[in-house]
């Protein structure tokens, strides 16, 4: 029999820089859900990746000095290795430079073309001209270029566009009559009100920049980032070129994604998808973000959390139990230190290891080590049996809800009632009388099925915990099964084995001190500082730097970007041309201290001679003058 399938997928990511806790989020809930549905017997599809092109991919490279492929490269294998680490369980990684996805995204916009809902046009934005960057009227604020600060102009290029607006109603239908397809319904009215207020047709092509896959019918443009980028999610099933793959998974059950990018997924990818004759995707599920007390996580705000230094410390299920265990899936949550080590001990160490240990232990004690037959029923097994047995179809309810938390709730009600469950019967108590030990058996095997049916709803959440259970167990050689969850009575003969503590205690003061101290601190996001090649010391002691004083300077009579300035060094004066008129005056120059290399083989500039050159530091387009209270004709070394 051919198994259902199930087709899960997170937003592909853009290798700007590397991920931060807030990313991790959105993969970790795909990676339970996918682990979940194959435990549940689905032939699973959980699709992630790399969105690679555009602006200001290509602006980051051109800042560090490589290509767009290099930097790109770069990044994404630092993110394969972030999965890696957290052992995420994607079926298919796609990178949007990929060849595969780049010719199927041409064949996207030639249908799309063919089918009459691309046409030429004109594209008005705000254009910065050292950037040759356009911005849309909310990015150009206050009339300002968003990544120099300095004045945008308006300005027009010849654009695609995709008929957006032509699907208005149809999209508008959809969110009305369809309200399982946009969740949850605070993201779903937001987008019926935006689609109602009228959808613009969308420009769908760049010029101003070449990072991109290039229109296929007019190769000076390049594809808007979005289109290429929603793509992703049919271009990896092989469309159009395999049909069986496409066919098999085709469409969607479900496109996870952060609140921010909803509305491309809900208008803008179900319009494409329109415009193609596609099905649309079954749901798009919108999340809410991970705040840091000062807001948003941000690299320039130095208030960004590596997951990967969480992981060093305690482990990658405990990280991925709070994540799922903390949050409520479409809001916002805080992230505090001291949240995530309080569900760390309390829930993980505390509930879960110690019932596990403790169980294991008296085990080896009372019975050399063998989990025994149960013998008869007494007081508390029946309450315990009907949480333990019941558990399984409260989680698989609220894991189909995307309530990731509340799954997590209903084993850990199963988790505490265990725990109860030694409380109440003490098994300390039944193993000093040798009339008690049936009921001691019967107590022991009872605890055992109860922590074998935990360590299988853990498995979607925590597998490497649940498999380390299942070794304390003895039971280690079985395969996790969903099934299994329902059911109480299949242990009798095993053998456990103490192994070390699942979750070891944390001394929190300690660590909420330690975690401090690691903060990033606050750092500009951008590259890091480039150098240049190593000089030795005498490399260094052949320039001749000294302090010089301009006395006089004037526009230079043939060139609009240089000044001739008249600098005395000590007892000498001489003339100095810089290519400096963008950005001071003469009026500027004259009375600076600056500093000068004064042996420079002297040259004539447009006709007018420079011997030396004035050193101005390089402040990102703007040229700043390097300034001294040192004495007039002092070395500088
Ligand atoms: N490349 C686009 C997505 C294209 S999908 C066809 C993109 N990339 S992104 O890297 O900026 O963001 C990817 C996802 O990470 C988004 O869903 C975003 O919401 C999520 N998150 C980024 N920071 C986050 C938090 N602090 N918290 C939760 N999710 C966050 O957008």
């Amino acid at each position: 029999m051919t198994k259902k399938t199930y087709y899960i997928s997170t937003p592909i990511y853009y290798p700007s820089s590397n991920l931060h806790i807030g990313h991790t989020y959105c993969t970790v809930m795909a990676d339970a859900m996918a682990r979940f549905k194959r435990l549940c017997g689905y032939d699973v599809m959980f699709l992630t990746g790399t969105d690679e092109h555009g602006q200001k991919i290509q602006k980051i490279a051109d800042e560090k000095g490589i290509t767009p492929q290099e930097h790109v490269d770069e990044i994404v294998s630092g993110i394969k290795e972030l999965w890696k680490t957290m052992e995420i369980s994607y079926d298919d990684f796609i990178r949007t430079t990929e060849p595969r996805h780049v010719k199927r995204v041409q064949y996207i916009f030639n249908k799309m073309y063919e089918k009459g809902d691309i046409y030429k046009g004109e594209y008005e934005g705000w254009y910065c001209t050292p950037c040759e960057a356009f911005w849309t009227e909310t990015q150009a604020v206050d009339g300002k270029c968003p990544d120099c600060g300095r004045p945008v102009e308006k300005a027009k290029e010849s654009a695609y566009f995709f008929k957006l607006s032509k699907y208005q109603d149809r999209l508008i239908d959809l969110f009305e009559n369809n309200p399982e397809f946009l969740q949850p319904d605070t993201r779903r009215n937001e987008m019926i009100s935006f689609a109602k207020q009228g959808l613009e047709d969308l420009c769908i092509s760049r010029s101003s920049f070449d990072w991109g896959i290039k229109v296929p019918i007019d190769e000076k443009h390049v594809i808007y980032v979005w289109l290429d980028a929603l793509s992703n999610y049919i271009t990896a099933l092989g469309y159009p070129d395999d049909p069986e793959k496409y066919d098999k998974y085709w469409p969607c059950d479900v496109h996870l994604v952060g609140k921010e990018i909803v509305r491309f997924h809900s208008i803008i990818w179900p319009a494409m998808l329109m415009s193609l004759d596609l099905p649309l995707p079954k749901k798009v599920l919108g999340h809410g973000w991970l705040l840091l007390e000062g807001g948003k996580m941000s690299k320039s705000k130095g208030n960004v959390v590596d997951p990967v230094a969480l992981i060093d410390r305690y482990g990658v299920d405990a990280l991925k139990y709070f994540l799922l265990r903390e949050y409520t899936f479409g809001q916002d949550g805080l992230f505090t230190n001291e949240v995530m080590l309080n569900r760390m001990n309390f829930d993980l160490a505390n509930d879960l290891g110690n019932l596990v240990s403790r169980t294991v232990a008296m085990i080896e004690k009372y019975n050399d080590g063998t989990i025994p037959a149960v013998k008869g029923d007494g007081e508390f097994d029946a309450d315990l049996k009907e949480i333990a047995i019941g558990a399984a179809s409260k989680v698989e309810a609220n894991m189909n809800k995307f309530a990731f938390s509340q799954a997590l709730e209903e084993i850990w009600i199963l988790v505490r009632r265990t725990n109860k469950y030694i409380d109440e019967t003490m098994p300390w108590v039944l193993a000093k009388d040798e009339s008690t030990k049936d009921r001691l058996d019967t107590v022991l095997h009872n605890l055992c099925e109860s922590i074998r049916i935990i360590s299988i709803l853990i498995y979607p959440f925590m597998h490497t915990t649940s498999k380390e259970i299942r070794k304390q167990l003895g039971i280690w050689y079985a395969d996790v099964e969903w099934k299994d969850a329902f059911v109480f009575d299949m242990l009798g003969m095993e053998k456990v084995k103490k192994g070390k503590a699942i979750f070891p205690r944390l001394d929190i003061e300690k660590e909420l001190e330690e975690l401090e101290a690691m903060k990033p601190s606050a750092q500009p996001d951008e590259p890091p500082t480039q150098f240049k090649e190593e000089i030795t010391i005498e490399d260094f002691d052949k320039i001749d730097l000294k302090v010089g004083e301009i006395l006089e300077c004037k526009k230079h009579p043939k060139a609009d970007k240089l000044l001739v300035s008249k600098v005395k060094i000590g007892t000498d004066t001489r003339q100095i041309v810089s290519g400096v008129a963008k950005h001071y005056t003469p009026e500027q120059m004259v009375g600076k201290k600056v500093i000068v290399v004064a042996n420079l083989k002297p040259i004539k500039l447009r006709g007018e001679e420079s011997k030396g050159m004035i050193l101005f530091a390089d402040n990102k387009d703007k040229l700043e003058f390097v300034t001294t209270e040192a004495q007039n004709g002092n070395n500088v070394q």
